[in-house]
């Protein structure tokens, strides 16, 4: 999709369909208010009459236009009763708006919605939101389907305008983020959705190479089973051992900052599926599995944002990948491994993999001389008993960097939740055989799995964010997210800001 900035007044801009905001009491936006005066009250008659409510935030109407309004259908959205609106009810609003458009019929259109009054956000930030909600609502996910029928006529141009001229590079600068922000997050959500058959280890170190072939800058290094063997990564392949699918550790570099700078590393979590092993899960919802990797999509797509925007800032992306399933050869429960860092760990559940995997991409990542590390991982289900599926639960050794990552989520509405790293939870890891045990009992699952990290990373400012929420929705709308991408890349863009 192509977005431009564009600068005038709603009545007198050609266009497939323009978006203006309403809110109550029958509170017209400027715009509105020129399109209602150009169609003789079209708008204000349709309001008095009910047919457009402005009491609630995200209700759309499609109008044709009446009288002289150039644009081919109006779309008038309700934002509510508020004055400033929340951030949160603009991307609803933005997301309603979209889909309008999308679904009208209509190939362009403009939007004014520029107008809302956000509370605490300026026009940058809107006009990024509006990018991001129109690439959203246009994203398919049908390689695998064999009768595909591309939309007659799809949105193809969003114009984001502002009735002042000035505006226009402000608007230009969000919508060049919110375009990297959304391609991103399309790209992360496209290797998510796709099965376990079409995304192997293989595949994701493929999908580097591709990712390298558009974007030149971009250094691509794939290890392999032995290369990993000499490095000692015992943790990491004890659990492609169950797997036909050889394990590959992924690792990509972006150098848009100085040489000496050191690098933000990611390190994402890539089970491409993960039956469990030995301790098999239960066979409900087992495909959502194939969403395991999603932390290592978040990898991909936030690189592709910074690489698109070419942030100047150094960036590594480091992607264990590996299967989790069953066999002969499999980790059993209570097998010892010893991982990179030197520290043994007994086996005692097999489906707690991803720490295992973790562990030895994060001493890797010491290599680096990091600034800071955060790893992103579909980590626990104890995640999602503990926040639901609306906020990422956020782990870090280091507050600044914690309050930086917040931060973030607010800004980006990707939002983010702080939860403790206590040693009371540490001890829980205790085990009578090795260093520590790769599981800490049933109480507070996603504290003793951070707790579990922690012990890989204390060289370094660090944080984990556990997705097992946010990743992927169930249901009739099953598919990837696309999350934490923009929290990640508006971390990133907040860090090249304050110059850190
Ligand atoms: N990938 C799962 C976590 C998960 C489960 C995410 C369900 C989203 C939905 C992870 O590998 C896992 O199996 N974790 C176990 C850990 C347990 C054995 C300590 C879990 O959460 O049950
Ligand atoms: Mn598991
Ligand atoms: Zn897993």
């Amino acid at each position: 999709m192509d977005f431009n900035a564009k600068s005038g007044n709603a009545d007198t801009l050609a266009s497939g369909c323009v978006v203006v905001a309403v809110s109550s009491p029958r509170r017209l936006s400027p715009e509105a208010a020129r399109l209602d005066k150009a169609s003789r009250g079209q708008i204000s008659e349709l309001i008095k009459q009910g047919d457009i409510r402005t009491d609630c935030a995200c209700t759309t109407l499609i109008l044709n236009p009446a009288g002289r309004i150039k644009a081919r259908r109006v779309l008038v959205v309700g934002c509510g009763d508020d004055k400033a609106v929340s951030p949160q009810a603009f991307v609803r609003i933005a997301a309603s708006a979209a889909r309008a458009v999308h679904d009208c019929g209509a190939t362009d259109a403009a939007s004014w919605l520029t107008e809302i009054e956000v509370k605490d956000r300026d026009l940058r930030w809107k006009a990024q939101q509006l990018a991001i909600a129109s690439e959203n609502v246009v994203y398919r996910f049908d390689e695998l389907k064999s009768d595909v029928k591309p939309p007659k006529k799809p949105l193809r141009r969003l114009s984001v305008a502002s009735a002042d001229r000035s505006d226009l590079p402000v608007i230009r600068d969000g919508l060049r983020a919110g375009r990297a922000i959304a391609r991103g997050m399309n790209l992360a959500r496209t290797l998510g959705n796709r099965p376990g058959n079409y995304c192997t280890p293989s595949d994701l170190a493929d999908e580097a190479k591709a990712l390298k072939e558009a974007h030149p800058g971009l250094k691509v290094q794939i290890l392999d089973e032995k290369a990993m063997e000499k490095l000692g990564m015992g943790a990491l392949l004890s659990v492609s051992r169950g797997s036909r699918q050889p394990a590959r550790l992924i690792v990509m570099q972006y150098n848009g900052g100085a040489k000496g700078d050191r690098p933000t590393v990611l390190v994402g979590k890539g089970v491409t599926f993960d039956s469990g092993g030995i301790s098999l899960k239960p066979g409900s919802a087992m495909d959502e599995m194939k969403f395991d990797m999603c932390g290592a999509a978040s990898v991909f797509g936030t690189l592709a944002a910074v690489a698109d925007m070419e942030l100047p800032i150094n960036l590594v992306g480091i992607v264990p990948a590996t299967e989790n399933l069953p066999d002969g050869m499999a980790t059993k429960p209570g097998d010892i491994v010893t991982s990179m860092s030197g520290q043994t760990i007994e086996i005692l559940n097999t489906d707690a993999e991803g720490r295992l995997i973790l562990c030895d991409a994060l001493t890797y990542a010491q290599k680096f001389n990091p600034e800071r590390v955060i790893d992103i991982a579909t980590l626990t289900g104890a995640c999602v008993v503990a926040l639901g599926k609306h906020a990422t639960g956020l782990f870090a050794n280091d507050q600044e960097l914690a309050d930086q990552l917040l931060a973030a989520g607010q800004t980006s509405g990707d939002r983010a939740w702080q939860m403790p790293l206590w040693d009371e939870y540490d001890e829980q890891l205790k085990s009578n055989f090795a260093d520590m045990a790769n599981i800490g009992g049933r109480d507070a699952g996603s504290i003793t799995a951070a707790c579990f990290l922690a012990r890989y990373t204390r060289e370094y400012r660090w944080a984990h964010l556990d997705i097992a929420g946010v990743a992927w929705k169930s249901g009739s709308e099953k598919g990837a997210t696309g999350r934490p991408v923009p929290l990640l890349t508006q971390f990133l863009m907040e860090r090249v800001d304050d110059g850190s």
